[in-house]
This record gives structure tokens, C-alpha cells and sequence, in this order.
């Protein structure tokens, strides 16, 4: 009997997930978080026919370097600015993400941040907390608030997720503007109620400000001081992106000096460290990275990156046909060169 092809997962998962697998795989899968250098990366990845990795790990061509054996990497999420694609089709590694699964998740929660942010739910819930409602004698005017309904929502990024988000405005009664690099079909934006503007429009015009845009080179900083600099006073910027799209230290400023009303945040510059300026100040909503984590969507994507290494390493039912991947027309060449 031949030995089972063997995958690393770098991240503990459900252990139903794992068991789908096991039924293909010799599976080693770590059973607590840990984040990998580079060179623990590369060894562990060396060393196996498959992985499944997270957004912590880096996956570059020094971390592929000398690497004859991997076949298939399963990134679980939908971004994948931490591998990079070139260097693992050059590899001859076939590449997978995770769409689709988590954009009414993600939508879900850009919403949970807006409202919280400018409702000032986390403020309030501090401040009752720490026992200063008994005795303080509240005003009629403490807590105010900006309402959503009938504002401007304006979204950074028209893809799945920015769709989603769009969608459910029509529920507040609320003018949607976005700025994405291609227009939306007309069908689409009618679906979405949605109208194309130039980004400094967006800026301009959003009393609620929500960023989709995938992490690329040309999206650091898409939100810096410039920008700030553009939007309402009385605005709110939501980030359920990606960390370094937004400057941190510009926008604590912008925050700080009431040049920007409130602010909720998903992700961060260096995650998992949080800029120090944000985490004291009281107008921003903070969460760590955890859109997509509502109990269904969590085991999609798990589900999702565990089909797309059973599939393209030649088991179940769609064997030889991955679900979602990055680079297809790497498995072209194994006939050849990794059998
Ligand atoms: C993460 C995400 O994958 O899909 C993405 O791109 O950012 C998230 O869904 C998730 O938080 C696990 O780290």
C-alpha cells in the first residue's frame, strides 16, 4: 500500500474539517495558534505534499525556495495579499482562496461597525460598564449620536462584499455612492441602488465611509491624511479590508482632533498590534479581524479550503477540479513535472 500524500494545516480547525482530510491525507494540523517565521514556513512547507495556511503566513519565493515537493496551498480567506502568486505558479503550486463563502458575513459586520460607530455603542457600553450611569445624571443631550438612515453611505470597493453592503442600505432608506476601477453592470446597480462617483466625490459626499478594496501595492494608504482631509467632519470611516489601506497614525489624528467623527475598525496596519493612538481614543470602534467569524461562515471557508486540496490533489468527486483557484493553470503543468 502507497503512503497517503501528506498536508500541513498551520492553524487549528474544526476538527469535522480535518476529519474530511484525514480520509485522504496523513494530516498533520497544529492544535494551537502560532504565528511562523519564515524559516519554520519554509520547513514545515517542505516537507509536505499540501497545505492549508492562514493570513499570518507569509507564503514569498524565499519561503518556496528549494521546495520540490508542495503541490497545493489553501489559503483560508478571500484576500491573499500574504502569498505571493507569482512565486508560487513559478513554483508550480497551485494557489486557492476563499470567495464567495463570506461576503454576507463580511457585509454583515461592516454594518455591526457602522451603526456601533456611529451610534457610539462601544463608548456607552464602556462608560456603563465601569458604573458611571448610576449617579451621574445622565442628560436628555448626553450620547448623541448620528442617525444612518437617509445619510450617504459611500463604499471604496464595489466587489462581492461591497455589493452586499450596498444591498442592505435600501433597508435605511440610504443614497449609496461607490467608487470601484470598473463600473458596475447597469442590472447590478439597480440591484444596489447604487451610483458610480470619482473618488473624490466619495470622499466628499459619504457621511459613512466603508472599505472594500482588496490590498495591492497601489491601495497602501488609499485612505491617508489627503483623504481624510477631504471628508466631512461628521463622518465615519469603516475599515473590514485590510490593515495599511487605511494610515492609522492619520486617521488617530483625524479622529483625535475632531476632524473626523467616528471611526470602526476591523483590521489594522501590523496587525495584530493596534495603533497605540487608536486604542485610547473613545470615537472608534474596535474589533479584532473578525468579520467573517459567525459559526457557518468560519466552517465555509474551512470547508472550502479543505475541497480545494482534495480536489486538486486528485480525490473525491471533483477530482482535478478545484472549487476556487488562484492560479488553474499551474495543474497543466504536473503532468509533466509532478506527477
Ligand atoms: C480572514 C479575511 O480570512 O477572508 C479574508 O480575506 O480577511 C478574513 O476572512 C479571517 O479573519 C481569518 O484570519
Amino acid at each position: 500500500m502507497t503512503a497517503k500524500p501528506k498536508v500541513w494545516v498551520s492553524r487549528p480547525l474544526f476538527p469535522d474539517v480535518l476529519a474530511r482530510l484525514a480520509e485522504h491525507f496523513d494530516v498533520e494540523a497544529e492544535a494551537v495558534e502560532h504565528r511562523h517565521a519564515a524559516d519554520e514556513l519554509r520547513k514545515k512547507l517542505a516537507g509536505v505534499d499540501a497545505a492549508v495556511v492562514g493570513l499570518a503566513d507569509r507564503v514569498d519565493g524565499a519561503v518556496l525556495e528549494g521546495n520540490q515537493r508542495l503541490k497545493v496551498l489553501a489559503n483560508l480567506g478571500v484576500g491573499y495579499n500574504n502569498l505571493d502568486l507569482d512565486a508560487l505558479t513559478r513554483a508550480g503550486i497551485l494557489a486557492s482562496n476563499t470567495p464567495e463563502v463570506l461576503t454576507e458575513s463580511v457585509a454583515d459586520f461592516a454594518w455591526a461597525l457602522m451603526l456601533a460607530a456611529g451610534r457610539r455603542v462601544g463608548a456607552a457600553e464602556r462608560w456603563l460598564r465601569a458604573g458611571h450611569w448610576p449617579g451621574s445624571n445622565m442628560r436628555f443631550d448626553d450620547w448623541l449620536g448620528l442617525d444612518i438612515h437617509g445619510r450617504t453611505l459611500g463604499i471604496l470597493g464595489m466587489g462581492r462584499i461591497g455589493q452586499g453592503i450596498a444591498r442592505r442600505a435600501f433597508g435605511f432608506d440610504m443614497r449609496v455612492l461607490y467608487h470601484n476601477r470598473s463600473r458596475l453592470p447597469e442590472a447590478m446597480e439597480r440591484e444596489c441602488h447604487a451610483t458610480l462617483v470619482r473618488k473624490d466625490e466619495l470622499l466628499r459626499q459619504s457621511d459613512f465611509l466603508v472599505l472594500v478594496l482588496p490590498f495591492t501595492p497601489e491601495n497602501r494608504h488609499a485612505i491617508g491624511a489627503p483623504e481624510l482631509a477631504q471628508m466631512k467632519r461628521s463622518a465615519v470611516l469603516v475599515n473590514v479590508a485590510r490593515g495599511g489601506i487605511v494610515d492609522d497614525a492619520a486617521l488617530a489624528a483625524a479622529l483625535r482632533e475632531g476632524r473626523l467623527a467616528a471611526a470602526g475598525l476591523d483590521v489594522f496596519e501590523g496587525e495584530p498590534s493596534v495603533h497605540p493612538d487608536l486604542l485610547s481614543l473613545d470615537n472608534v470602534v474596535l474589533s479584532p479581524h473578525i468579520a467573517s467569524a459567525s459559526e457557518e461562515t468560519r466552517r465555509a471557508m474551512a470547508n472550502l479550503a479543505v475541497d480545494n486540496v482534495i480536489a486538486a490533489m486528485g480525490f473525491g468527486e471533483s477530482a482535478g477540479k478545484p472549487p476556487t483557484p488562484l492560479n488553474p493553470a499551474v495543474m497543466n503543468r504536473w503532468a509533466t513535472s509532478k506527477a
